[in-house]
């Protein structure tokens, strides 16, 4: 078992640079088994949710081959299975992206329900109603009998969805079904995050008709064909870009973080000024540091669908928080049970307490490093940029969890002069039990 030791206290000074965004990469290798011929993806980063995907692609058939520098060749063509059966896809999420681009691709699906984070109910239900409005047929989501969903149709014909909630999966997913079904459909209350819009570029650079990406309207003319055959790069992780803008913020640093598109980060630099902090953006960066000795506001935030607060950034916001003088509200407004890591932060010296969905944090608190878990992705995020500022070691276990999207997250805090490193060890060492989820 890896684990994380951190030796805090050291402003971050420098330039960091982020990679291809997760969510995107996820959902775009799921699209990529539409398609009738091969294509190059770059900007492919190396975090272990891509490399489960990537090897759930091979086992439907697919031949990826690595080029170097987080380019890959996709060829799908040998794809000869509508079976994601693969162990893999119950760790994580966007596995759940197959459904759709093999109901496309074959008319069925069948595929294990799928992992990744728990922070509350993750129901599919709004995808399962989008296909079945094209036309599919299927598990009926209360009765599945051993963990597996399998959906059929004779034929997929385009319709008018209305997404009660919005949520990024379902609009992805059924974009995916959709993209090969007779006629139109339209979504309507779609998610607008960055990575949809990608997912629909990707799509449309290799022969698709999708148009109102990033609207709360899409519209998805079908296509018979997708011929592939070009490359596409995939855009900058906007989450991973906040964690670092926070990481300089937290250890009251200078830091131009490079290589993010400054419009995805507004609701997060929008908030970094109010609490006190000079934001600089260039055309494809933005530098964060703070005057010498000014006080760190306190704020409220509220997480949202895109373009509000991303709930992503929620357990990396609340860290920061702890350092804010006077008392701040995150309110979450997603997940019905994202404050998990609030008793982690707590042992680190946090004063927050947690009334429903809202995390009263009360600051300045003077963080002291403790053995802490990392719960989940993000909230393994902000366990290391609390090991950041707080006096002493943490360390942090579970490491793993961070892993799932964060590359070289180790190399790149070193090379801001954070001192943290990666210690396998023994699972009985560990001084915390670990929480599986
Ligand atoms: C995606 C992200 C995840 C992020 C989340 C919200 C990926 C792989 N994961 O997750 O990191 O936290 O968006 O930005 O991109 N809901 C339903 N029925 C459904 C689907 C969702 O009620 O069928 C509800 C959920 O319970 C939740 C809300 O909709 O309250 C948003 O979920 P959704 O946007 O679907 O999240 P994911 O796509 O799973």
């Amino acid at each position: 078992m890896s684990v994380y030791k951190i030796h805090g206290g050291i402003p971050l000074q420098g330039e960091v640079s982020v990679s291809g965004s997760k969510n995107a990469v996820l959902g775009i290798l799921a699209a990529a088994m539409l398609l009738d011929g091969a294509c190059i993806l770059e900007n492919v980063p190396d975090i272990a949710d891509v490399q489960a995907m990537l090897e759930i692609c091979e086992t439907l058939g697919a031949i990826i081959t690595p080029l170097g520098g987080g380019t890959y060749k996709i060829d799908p063509t040998n794809i000869s299975t509508h079976e994601a059966t693969h162990a893999k896809v119950k760790n994580i999420r966007a596995s759940y992206y197959l459904l759709g681009a093999l109901l496309s691709r074959f008319k069925k699906a069948t595929m294990h329900m799928p992992g990744g984070c728990n922070f509350g109910t993750r129901p599919i239900d709004l995808h399962l109603k989008g296909f079945s409005k094209l036309g599919a047929r299927g598990t009926d989501i209360s009765d599945l009998r051993d963990g597996t969903i399998r959906i059929v149709a004779d034929k997929l014909r385009g319709a008018h969805i209305f997404l009660d909630v919005v949520s990024v999966g379902a609009t992805i997913n059924i974009m995916l079904a959709a993209t090969r079904a007779d006629g139109l459909t339209t979504i309507e209350n779609a998610a607008k995050e960055p990575h949809i819009v990608d997912v629909a570029n990707f799509l449309n650079s290799m022969g698709a008709n999708i148009k109102g990406a990033g609207t709360d309207t899409i519209r998805i003319k079908g296509v018979p064909v997708l011929p592939g055959g070009y490359s596409y790069s995939i855009i900058p992780d906007q989450i991973e870009a906040g964690t670092y803008m926070i990481a300089a913020a937290m250890t009251r640093g200078d830091v131009t973080v490079k290589n993010l598109i400054p419009k995805h980060m507004e609701p997060l630099t929008a908030k970094l000024m109010e609490m006190g902090f000079d934001i600089f953006e260039g055309d494809d960066s933005i530098r964060v540091t703070i005057e010498e000795c000014r006080p760190i506001e306190p704020v409220n935030f509220k997480t949202m669908p895109y373009p509000g607060f991303p709930t992503d950034l929620q357990p990396q916001a609340t860290a920061l928080l702890c350092l804010a003088k006077g008392m701040s509200r995150m309110h979450e407004n997603v997940w019905d049970n994202r404050f998990q890591y609030i008793s982690e932060l707590q042992t680190m010296g946090a004063n927050i307490s947690v009334i429903g969905r809202v995390a009263l944090v009360s600051g300045p608190s003077f963080l002291h490093g403790a053995n802490v878990v990392a719960m989940d992705l993000r909230a393994g995020a902000a366990m290391v940029l609390a090991g950041l500022v707080a006096t002493g070691e943490t360390i942090i276990s579970s490491a793993y969890r961070i892993d799932r999207g964060y590359e070289h997250i180790v190399e790149k805090l070193t090379a801001m002069g954070a001192q943290i490193e990666r210690v396998e060890e023994d699972a009985s060492s560990c001084q915390r039990p670990l929480v599986e989820v």
